[in-house]
């Protein structure tokens, strides 16, 4: 029987003895005396082993590598003076190892050392290989209780202090529409139909509030099909609520307290209430993106109107054809920021390509003096360029970085410009946690390249109620949630009369008798008494990325995926076997691409 686990043991112990489980973290030969670091989930604890007073075990202790998995009976002692560990829990102690018993040995050569001390960076496509002991290390085992701890929180807040319940929704079900590509599942018994997996289980949420379920929470697994990013899984959870007769005050102040309740309860961090909030137009206008990270400044200032008719055609060509011309001020960018840098071939010129930009025009505010590139210095008046020193605030060592292109292109650009810059001049107080509400958004953006209207959230969420004559040009009752310039949540409040569901249906090119095939049972739901309701989901991974200070989420998820959407462990996807596809009546029309000569 386990009396410890070998993290918890400290002076009080001294005296008892004690039987440990775990693994050897590191063994060291010191002469006649064998020092093992036997390390179990809560931490290490410092195993000693010597000819003369602990006979019975030294044998063994000598043979012992790495990861050998071991059980120890011994006695706890204090630590002499000078081996003191002021850095470790368990660093008054040591046991005296009366017995050990080898549990199973390592027999291959491990793929990278798991051992706590050890730094060395291991690269990611190994660490996902063997993640089994990539979960071992020090790293990611504090992750996965930090993901369990922030999941026990969630449950603590919603259920105990909020009266909201879990209801398990379906994974076989019908496309939830959420912008992504759905993951298809062949059924065997209903032969050349498919089921989706959820994009998430929103209509599901909305049905239960139709029961009159009030207040439904889930830690739901969500499947979209879509391009890989850092913060993008094919497959990611969600925690998923939806509530009845709120308002989206309610349901915002609601979300607020269990926030904080987050990260008071994992990080014993306080955060101010109520949270900033942005409309979706000033975030775009101020930082040009609608997740817009706000624990630094270099806000963005529109001068489109100071240039609409100045002779420099990029500028009054863009505002003309209805787009604009922006700043970003970089306060010192005179210094950090070299010409070459913003020409075509810098690093800057490209970030801003990427973009969509075709070039950056700039000014460089000198003692006394204004510096510019040939087309700003011939085409502005001293008096435009004034205006816009007054109106960006522009100082001695400012750089004005401008972008003239549709209002896309330009905010996109800028965006990107803002955070590289901030990231370079170390505008970015890293222990800061920046949560700001994005709301009024709108109804709907326009899909280029299927030329029709597309909901901006999804086609569930209500318009402001001023706002519903023109919906195609209507605000949403829709809210983000942005964590330091990540989109951790977003919601809305929904629509729940079956007219406006309908009318929002045809807005985004749904004839009805579409909308009936696909959503039928939702609308004749909204037939039988619906409470007005709304709620909002939050990415999992993503909040907890963030609380452990990782930039990837496949670091706060145990077995992620990679970019190309593979498990590098079980190496899944892969081929199935001919029979399987025969019952499900599947054949594949795969055909592999010519070799390129
Ligand atoms: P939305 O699509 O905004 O809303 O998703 C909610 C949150 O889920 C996270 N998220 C992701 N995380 C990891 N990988 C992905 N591929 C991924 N996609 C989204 C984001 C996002 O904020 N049904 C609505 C919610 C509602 O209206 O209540 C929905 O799913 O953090």
């Amino acid at each position: 029987m386990r009396t410890h686990y070998c993290g918890h043991l400290r002076a009080e112990h001294i005296g008892e003895t004690v039987t440990l489980f775990g693994w050897v973290d590191r063994r060291r030969d010191h002469g006649g005396v064998i020092f093992l670091d036997l390390r179990d989930r809560s931490g290490i604890v410092q195993i000693v082993s010597d000819p003369v007073r602990t006979p019975d075990s030294y044998g063994l202790a000598e043979q012992l590598r790495n990861e050998y998995v071991v059980k120890i009976v011994g006695r706890v002692s204090q630590r002499p003076s000078e081996s003191l560990n002021a850095k470790l829990p368990t660093g008054q102690v040591e046991i005296y190892a009366d017995q050990i018993e080898l549990l199973n040995a390592v027999r291959k050569q491990m793929p990278f050392q798991v051992s706590t001390g050890e730094q060395e960076p291991v690269r990611e496509e190994l660490r996902l290989r063997y993640r089994y002991l990539d979960l071992r290390r020090e790293r990611m085992s504090q992750n996965l209780r930090l993901r369990h701890q922030v999941n026990q929180a969630i449950r603590r807040f919603l259920e105990d202090q909020e009266g909201f319940i879990e209801v398990e929704t379906p994974i076989l079900t019908r496309s939830t529409p959420e912008g992504a590509r759905d993951y298809l599942v062949p059924s065997r018994v209903n032969p050349s139909e498919w089921y989706a997996l959820p994009q998430s289980p929103q209509l599901f949420k909305q049905l239960l509030m139709v029961s009159g379920v009030d207040r439904y929470y889930q830690i739901a697994r969500c499947f979209r099909d879509e391009d890989l990013r850092a913060d993008r899984q094919p497959e990611f959870t969600q925690l998923d609520m939806e509530m009845s007769f709120m308002n989206q005050a309610e349901i915002l102040a609601l979300n607020e307290k269990l926030i904080c309740y987050i990260l008071k309860t994992v990080k014993g961090v306080e955060v101010p209430q109520p949270f900033p909030r942005l409309t979706y137009a000033e975030a775009l206008d101020r930082y040009g993106s609608d997740k817009p990270d706000t624990r630094y400044g270099l806000e963005l200032v529109d001068v489109s109107d100071l240039v609409a008719d100045s002779g420099f055609k990029v500028f009054s060509g863009a505002v003309k054809s209805g787009g604009l011309v922006k700043v970003l001020p970089v306060p010192d960018g005179n210094a950090t920021v070299s010409n070459v840098r913003i020409k075509p071939g810098g690093d800057l010129f490209k970030i801003a390509a990427e973009a969509g930009a075709r070039g950056l025009a700039y000014i460089r505010v000198r003692e006394g003096d204004i510096d510019t590139i040939g087309a700003i210095k011939d085409n502005l008046s001293d008096a435009q360029k004034q205006q816009i020193l007054e109106r960006t605030g522009a100082r001695e060592g400012h750089l004005l970085l401008f972008c003239a292109d549709a209002a896309d292109t330009v905010n996109a650009t800028l965006d990107r410009l803002r955070q590289a810059i901030a990231q370079e001049m170390n505008l970015i107080p890293a222990d800061q946690i920046n949560l700001l509400w994005v709301t009024e958004f709108p109804m709907f953006e326009w899909n280029a390249e299927e030329k029709r209207l597309e909901a901006l959230h999804h086609p569930f969420t209500a318009p402001y109620p001023e706002d519903k004559d023109d919906l195609k040009t209507a605000r949403a009752q829709a809210y983000d949630l942005v964590y330091n310039g990540y989109e951790v949540g977003g919601g809305s409040l929904r629509i729940y009369q079956p007219d406006l569901q309908q009318q929002v249906f045809e807005a985004i090119g749904l004839s009805e008798a579409e909308a009936s095939d696909k959503f039928g049972f939702l609308l004749e739901a909204f037939e039988y008494g619906t409470p007005p309701h709304g709620g909002i989901a939050y990415g999992l991974d993503r909040l907890v990325m963030l609380l452990a200070g990782e930039d990837s989420i496949r670091d706060a998820i145990a077995f992620p995926k990679t970019q190309q959407a593979r498990c590098l462990l079980t190496n899944a996807p892969s081929g199935v076997d001919i029979h399987q596809l025969k019952e499900l009546q599947v054949a594949s029309t795969y055909q592999p691409k010519p070799k390129e000569s």
